[in-house]
């Protein structure tokens, strides 16, 4: 079966055995097939932070689950679920429609909500994290159903334990927000909102206000997956420690950093332009010429093995012309 309608860098790459499943009953089915006959397994959400290198010679499981519910817990919070297949920008709009506050900063983010814990999606300011409740999973090795609260997700930067000691343990079935109905906490810190609810004419932004300046922002300079296949940013922003950035600041005097304690984290991007490979294009594959963090399958006819070639020599270059060591944000299958 091709997986390339299920993977937005739109690569091409078959599973020997597919199966879509729409309720957790189905799932519990074909993973008992899976383990009869002991067959590697890929889950697919979105699609859209996968990298296929290669045939996948296993079952691939495509989460389809669906259905959003809510519960008013006080005058001021809800707490929303979405089930895993949920498309997460949809979602977004749902909860905006229904004026509940949390998730504006996190608009148009491609993807599934099934998936949005693992590497605890953010932007803008707002992680997932700040507004996560808990998420059901299903034990891969008992098929029990097990809650996960905030604290047993040690969600970090880009990160959780699902990437971490629990890595290929578990399956998210759903996920559960705490939002706001009423006091809504906007957060318009990050510079690019600021100034685009400038643009706008808008002095005393509504949570919806703040969706649509997050929506131009990545219109601006995000490739919409459906034109051209991407998986927004290829690599994670590299935290150095603060002595090694200020030597890289005598040389490259311009080198943005945000501190964090003895710790700076750099962005990648400006690494990548910087090491001249921003709108740069090797036959089928590009980093985006406005935003260098995105690598793009600019021809549409771009294997996986190219786009991965192409991630090594960029983190190469880097590495040799500022001694970091980019780590790739997209899972490599
Ligand atoms: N920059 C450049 N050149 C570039 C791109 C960026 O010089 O080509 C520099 C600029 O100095 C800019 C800074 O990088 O001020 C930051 O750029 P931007 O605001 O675009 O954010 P980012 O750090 O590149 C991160 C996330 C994005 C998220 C934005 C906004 C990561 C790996 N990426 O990118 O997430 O949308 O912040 O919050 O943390 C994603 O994960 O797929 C993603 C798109």
């Amino acid at each position: 079966v091709s997986l390339k309608p299920f993977n937005t860098f739109g690569v091409e790459a078959s599973a020997r055995y597919f199966s879509q499943v729409n309720s957790v009953e189905e799932l519990i089915e074909t993973l008992k097939f899976s383990n009869a006959h002991s067959l590697p397994l890929l889950f697919i959400g979105g699609g859209s932070n996968i990298l296929l290198t290669k045939d996948f010679e296993g079952l691939a499981i495509q989460l389809n689950l669906k259905g959003i519910s809510e519960e008013i817990i006080n005058e001021n919070e809800v707490l929303v679920t979405a089930k895993a297949g949920e498309n997460w920008h949809q979602f977004v709009m749902y909860c905006l429609d229904k004026n509940y506050g949390g998730l504006e900063n996190l608009s148009l983010i491609p993807g599934n909500v099934g998936t949005s814990p693992m590497q605890n999606i953010g932007a803008y300011g707002t992680e997932i994290k700040d507004v996560f409740e808990s998420c059901k999973v299903l034990n891969l090795e008992t098929l029990e159903i097990e809650v996960f609260n905030l604290e047993k997700c040690r969600f970090g930067y880009r990160d959780s334990i699902f990437k971490q000691e629990g890595k290929g343990k578990y399956v998210i079935l759903e996920v559960t927000f705490r939002l706001t109905t009423k006091d809504h906490k906007i957060d318009v810190e990050y510079g690019a909102i600021k100034s685009e609810l400038e643009n706008l004419g808008i002095k005393k932004p509504t949570i919806q206000d703040v969706s649509k300046a997050v929506i131009n922002i990545r219109q601006s300079k995000l490739p919409d997956p459906k034109v051209i296949g991407n998986a927004g940013s290829f690599f994670k922003n590299p935290t150095i420690p603060l002595s090694q950035f200020e030597t890289l600041k005598k040389k490259f005097e311009k080198i943005p950093g945000y501190p964090n304690g003895d710790f700076v984290k750099v962005p990648a991007g400006w690494l990548i332009e910087q090491a001249g490979w921003k709108g740069k294009q090797i036959e089928n594959v590009a980093s985006h010429k406005l935003q260098a963090l995105v690598i793009i399958n600019a021809t549409g006819d771009a294997t996986g093995k190219e786009i991965f070639d192409f991630s090594t020599e960029i983190i190469k270059s880097v590495k040799e012309k500022f001694g970091i060591e980019l780590e790739r944000e997209v899972n490599i299958i």
